[in-house]
């Protein structure tokens, strides 16, 4: 085992020290992507009181959990994929929860081994152990210039002064409306008399603000072994759950050597394990650079990144968990003679049915929760960071009266074997529930690096979201611009179920129907995502910064 981990070690050291030197350039500009105005405005604030990229992470990661609560949060956890201009380094910082310690791998069964409806998703077994304030913690004493307790001030604004209800959060708030009855105190904050409030309602979080002051003040130390920590665990009990003060205090995150990978001439730098997003952007890279697309027509072209989704994320059932307790042959999965090997297993006139593992059931589409962020500073250095409660606001449940919503991250594992979770995505024992471990996610956020160019992305969507994340590098390395790369309509297949989704205008009826011939069975879905994207052309030194039209957010370069 320990062999085999120096083995990985080595290979990922070797292709870190042959990315792009184009990038030890300094551009000059600050820019950030994110899914809320204010909190792009929280890192420029930051950035303006002399921080730099990763304290405009803490500031917009805190900012975040403020003004799109149902997505992100102090309860929840997340991927930070940084990169530091001056040593030209990548670092992947792990901030996935954990399961707690009392976890059992059939926690969510009932005596007769059948899975307990939505008890993964709706209860406070529900929610790991979070990895968010360990992380803005991490970033600040680590990389960043400014103190945590600095950096947290715009948020801790935010949530005393409040902020306008715009139209997705309301939305989702609607949509929320009796997962938040539950809470008192979430309904306080978040409801009006039971109700959802007007949009322009100033959403206020004098609990959450004075939450956040407290770890301005103490430290992350608070969170995990301190009065909060306390309170947290008194209150996850009470409401049934099983976390205990040793899971809190025992939360680290882990610094990972991001993947790194080919495609033609761009290196891709991506999420590892116990994120499967990385795994999966570089197979389906790997299978599409062995076409050349110039030759072949759009329906073509379309068909061969659909099957090049359906085995990445059949391989992602198979293989991927935590990899602290599975061992994983992600040598094998990302080498390009395996993509050759599956190219071989591909038709193109014909699609491949996914009929290896049981068929899956329909479960309902949940609301669009999560979040990423980008943002690259003067001097080089980057952060993609996708951060999340998992569905909208988590489990629904609060912690006490700390103002912070429980995540429902449970539900990530594989609760049991084959049976599909939230996003309808199936697994086996790789990613089974054990004690302390970290629950499989999709979330990819990625830097990309041609000689002339660079990209930095990531987006919310559950499973969509490495599929996204790959027709978002595509389309840029195709030459497009943030904005393009952003608002590109998307199609999706991850394997079971056996169907292709796709945005109205991701596929043209001569596509749709040449598809069909193919074998496809096709599914038209409401749109999806929500990308935030920053762009760098070395040449001209010119900078993009675009946030997902399907949104609210902005991006912005100052
Ligand atoms: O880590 C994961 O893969 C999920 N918890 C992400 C959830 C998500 O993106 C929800 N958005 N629709």
């Amino acid at each position: 085992m320990k062999l085999y981990r120096f083995a990985v070690i080595l290979f990922f050291a070797w292709f870190s020290v042959t990315t792009h030197a184009e990038t030890m350039r300094a551009p000059g500009k600050t820019a950030i992507a994110s899914a809320h105005p204010l909190a792009t405005q929280a890192g420029m604030d930051i950035i303006k009181q002399g921080g730099n990229a990763f304290d405009a992470a803490v500031a917009i990661t805190a900012a975040l959990a403020v003004v799109e609560p149902n997505s992100s949060g102090l309860g929840g956890g997340g991927f930070y994929l940084l990169h530091q201009a001056k040593n030209n380094s990548n670092i992947f910082v792990d901030a996935r929860e954990t399961a707690p310690a009392a976890a059992t791998r059939d926690m969510f069964l009932d005596k007769d081994g059948n899975v307990i409806e939505s008890a993964s998703r709706n209860t406070a077994k529900a929610a790991g152990i979070p990895g968010e304030v360990a992380a803005m913690a991490h970033l600040a004493e680590h990389y960043g210039r400014l103190p945590l307790r600095t950096s947290l001030q715009p948020a801790i604004k935010l949530a005393h002064d409040g902020f306008a209800l715009y139209p997705r959060l309301r939305g989702i708030i609607e949509y929320s409306k009796d997962k938040l009855k539950k809470s008192p105190i979430a309904a306080q904050a978040f409801l009006q008399k039971n109700e959802v409030p007007a949009l322009g309602f100033v959403i206020k979080q004098p609990r959450l603000a004075k939450t956040l002051q407290r770890i301005g003040e103490k430290g992350s130390g608070e969170f995990y072994t301190g009065e909060l920590a306390k309170q947290m665990v008194k209150s996850v009990r009470d409401q049934g759950g099983i976390w205990s003060e040793a899971d809190l205090a025992s939360y680290h995150v882990i610094e990972r050597m991001p993947l790194v990978g080919k495609y033609h001439d761009a290196t891709i730098v991506t999420a590892p394990p116990p994120s499967s997003g990385g795994v999966a952007l570089i197979d389906m890279l790997n299978v599409l650079s062995g076409y050349d697309f110039s030759k072949l027509d759009a329906s073509t072209h379309k068909h061969l990144i659909i099957e090049a989704m359906r085995r990445a994320y059949r391989d992602r059932a198979q293989y991927l968990g935590d990899p602290d307790f599975v061992r994983m042959p992600i040598e094998m999965l990302t080498n390009p003679l395996y993509a050759a090997g599956q190219r071989n297993s591909i038709s193109l006139s014909k699609a491949t049915p996914s009929s290896l593992l049981p068929d899956v059931t329909d479960v309902a589409d949940e609301s669009p929760q999560t979040t990423h962020f980008s943002v690259l500073d003067a001097e080089g250095n980057r952060v993609a960071a996708t951060i999340t409660v998992n569905l909208g606001f988590g489990s629904g449940l609060m912690a006490g009266n700390t103002g912070i919503f429980l995540n429902n991250e449970m539900d990530d594992f594989s609760v049991k074997a084959g049976t599909p979770n939230a996003f309808k995505l199936i697994g086996n024992d790789a990613n089974a529930i054990a004690p302390n471990k970290r629950m499989l996610s999709s979330m990819t956020p990625t830097f990309i690096e041609t000689g002339k160019g660079m990209l930095i992305i990531g987006t919310p969507g559950g499973s969509r979201i490495i599929s996204m994340v790959l027709l978002g590098v595509l389309d840029w390395l195709d030459g497009h611009d943030a904005m393009h790369v952003v608002s590109l309509k998307r199609f999706h297949h991850q394997y079971l179920p056996d169907v292709v989704s796709y945005e109205a205008g991701a596929l043209s009826d001569e596509e749709i129907n040449s598809l069909k011939q193919r074998g496809d069975s096709l599914k038209e879905f409401s749109s999806y995502g929500n990308m935030e994207v920053i762009t760098w052309d070395f040449d001209n030194n010119k900078i993009e910064a675009a946030s997902d039209p399907r949104g609210d957010g902005v991006g912005w370069v100052y």
